[in-house]
């Protein structure tokens, strides 16, 4: 997917959520916000699955189809009459997450052609899975099997519908865009009372009209009084920034490079591995290099990877993917003690050369060009180095001095995208 093909509202909804990491982008309303011990889990996590998947995955072209296409509501909801996924597995789903070295998972519940994946009485026009051809709260499904694999369960949700005149036109149509409200309310309650433990919710589309921001539209959403009820009915929960309250984390989306200092904040980059968020028949993956080089960038700088798919509409994560969260997780398997639990630093990522993470006396350098930093004197950590080795034990030779450190990693360990040489300091 180029920017070219992206439509003019749907390519701005990507390009504001690129945002700039240094700042928080919102309202502040600390009272909401998590304290440091009930975001640690998510900081250790590092890594989640990210699904796309819903009646756009019927049409093949992408979760904006109904708008891209101008489709009138009427005919976009027939399409409910034929959604009807002979592969539906959530089991399966989860279990490839975990395969992948994922700890965590935000499924799409309602994107914003406003169909809920559930069996919600609060969508307006009963426009949910229970009255579409399968029958199904898929909600309940994925959270009951993803819970049981042993994942932290999140879910997305879109308060904004396009199915509502109201929302393109919030103050002269204003009796509608109630209505549209009302909807997103009744729905984030049911989303947070029903399914048990939420570990994770995930708003999108804040913004009305598709202009502006998330937070200039808290006129009208209200999001903190909308997450005081969250928070109510779900005190743990990690929420992002995107109703328009600043949140517990901040996005940053698609697969540009992330490059510069650690970001001091906690922070999230989702990307898909399939080009477009949601299905399409033409199976299209981005390269194993490509996805591997983000994570590390991101572990590095102290943020999280939300990876997302897009299953066909039988419920089918396509084999080009499956194969791709394969190779992820035998990265994962390879250098998970160098990524999970660990933080960023202390030394400085130099891009495209290396970074580090740490854990207690342990610290990880992730080494993404090894004749590079083969020549380089790094600037020595705060504490003595009592060992330097290799993730298989083998030990690397090292000097020390007032100047630095030089670290000489035999050739034969290079590796192609990520070198883990682990360093022992004095505790
Ligand atoms: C973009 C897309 C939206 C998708 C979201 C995920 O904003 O426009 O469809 O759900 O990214 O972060």
């Amino acid at each position: 997917m180029t920017k070219k093909q992206l439509q003019d509202a749907e390519l701005s909804s990507m390009l504001k959520s690129s945002i700039k990491l240094k700042s928080r982008e919102g309202i502040e309303a600390p009272w909401l916000n998590l304290i440091d011990e009930d975001m640690e889990w998510w900081r250790d996590a590092k890594l989640g699955l990210f699904v796309h998947w819903g009646l756009y995955s019927m049409l093949g072209r992408g979760e904006w189809a109904m708008f891209n296409d101008k489709i009138p509501a009427d005919d976009y909801a027939n399409l409910a009459g034929q959604f009807n996924p002979q592969k539906w597995n959530p089991e399966e789903w989860a279990n490839l997450a975990q395969e992948a070295g994922m700890r965590y998972s935000v499924m799409v519940t309602r994107h914003h052609d406003g169909f809920a994946l559930w069996n919600s009485p609060g969508s307006y026009g009963r426009f949910d899975s229970m009255h579409s051809a399968a029958k199904r709260d898929f909600v309940q499904d994925y959270t009951d099997a993803f819970r049981q694999a042993g994942l932290r369960v999140g879910l997305y949700y879109s308060p904004m519908d396009w199915r509502f005149s109201g929302y393109f036109k919030p103050k002269e149509l204003a009796d509608n865009a109630a209505l549209m409200k009302k909807q997103g309310y009744e729905q984030i309650r049911e989303l947070t009372t029903r399914y048990g433990t939420i570990d994770i919710l995930w708003y999108d589309g804040g913004w009305l009209a598709h202009s502006g921001s998330d937070a200039d539209a808290a006129w009208f959403w209200e999001p903190v009084r909308l997450n005081e009820m969250v928070r109510s009915n779900q005190p743990k929960c990690v929420i992002n920034p995107r109703s328009g309250w600043t949140g517990d984390f901040q996005c940053d989306e698609g697969p540009h490079d992330i490059t510069g200092n650690i970001i001091p904040i906690d922070w999230e980059k989702c990307f898909t591995i399939a080009y477009h968020w949601s299905y399409e028949p033409e199976e299209k993956v981005m390269p194993l290099d490509d996805i591997i080089k983000i994570m590390i960038d991101c572990f590095v700088r102290g943020g999280n990877v939300l990876l997302n798919v897009a299953p066909n509409p039988d419920g089918e994560i396509p084999a080009s993917q499956v194969e791709r969260l394969k190779q992820i997780g035998a990265f994962m398997k390879k250098n998970g003690e160098a990524i999970y639990g660990t933080r960023p630093g202390p030394l400085e990522p130099v891009d495209h050369i290396y970074g580090m993470t740490c854990k207690g006396n342990h610290l990880y350098l992730h080494v993404q060009d090894m004749p590079v930093f083969d020549e380089m004197v790094l600037p020595a950590p705060p504490r003595q180095i009592v060992s330097c080795q290799l993730l298989d034990g083998s030990e690397v030779p090292f000097e020390q001095d007032e100047q630095g450190i030089s670290i000489k990693v035999p050739k034969e360990k290079w590796q192609p995208l990520d070198t883990v040489i682990k360093l022992v300091v004095e505790p």
